[in-house]
């Protein structure tokens, strides 16, 4: 039993080290996605500027860390007032890996669409995209940018 639960704990501690490794990724609602996003927006800009983790280019997978870090220094008052944080900064930083090499980060790469249709130009891009992307990433860059890049409808 112990020597199961240590693996587990070093395949965790692992997995998200290895570059292309396909660590399980559960797609984010886009619901969770808005919450974390202001969320994030209140809770993590009052002890240094939100560019301090916009920029920080932080990989996928590598947010539980130091959202572990934060909390422990007070951030969020507690695991609650972080719940949806990780999640939009996950999937954000997928969509930086994957995207921003030829596209602007921060800019709704001048279109609005809705979540099938960014599915759709996703999948269309993840022919560019550096070690392609998977059907899971796919589906949680597509949540995401539904969320930062709603249709005008949706939002
Ligand atoms: C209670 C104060 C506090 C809050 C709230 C806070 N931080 Fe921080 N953060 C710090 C301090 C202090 C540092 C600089 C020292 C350090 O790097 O450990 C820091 C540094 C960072 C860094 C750079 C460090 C690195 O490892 O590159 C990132 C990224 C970061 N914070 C993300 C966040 C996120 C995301 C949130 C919101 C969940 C958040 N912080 C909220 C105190 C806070
Ligand atoms: C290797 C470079 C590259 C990567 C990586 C890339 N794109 Fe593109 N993208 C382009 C180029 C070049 C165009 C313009 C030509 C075209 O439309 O085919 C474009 C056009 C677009 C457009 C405008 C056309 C449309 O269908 O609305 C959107 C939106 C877009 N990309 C989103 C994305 C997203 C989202 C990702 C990540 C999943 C991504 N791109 C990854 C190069 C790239």
């Amino acid at each position: 039993m112990r020597f199961s639960v240590a693996t587990a704990v070093l395949v965790l501690i692992t997995l998200p080290a290895i570059p292309g490794s396909s660590v399980e990724r559960r797609v984010p609602a886009p619901e969770e996605l808005r919450k974390g996003m202001e969320s994030f927006r209140k809770v993590c800009g009052t002890c240094h500027p939100l560019e301090i983790p916009l920029d920080a280019r932080v990989k996928p997978g590598g947010w539980e860390t130091i959202l572990a870090a934060m909390s422990s220094r007070g951030a969020g008052g507690g695991a609650a007032g972080l719940e949806g944080i990780g999640a939009y900064l996950d999937s954000r930083s997928l969509f930086e890996v994957k995207c921003a090499a030829c596209h602007d980060r921060d800019r709704c790469l001048s279109r609005r669409k809705s979540r099938d249709e960014w599915l759709l130009t996703v999948k269309q891009m993840s022919l560019r995209a550096e070690g392609g992307i998977g059907s899971v990433e796919a589906a949680t860059i597509a949540a995401y940018l539904s969320v930062v890049c709603p249709d005008e409808d949706s939002s």
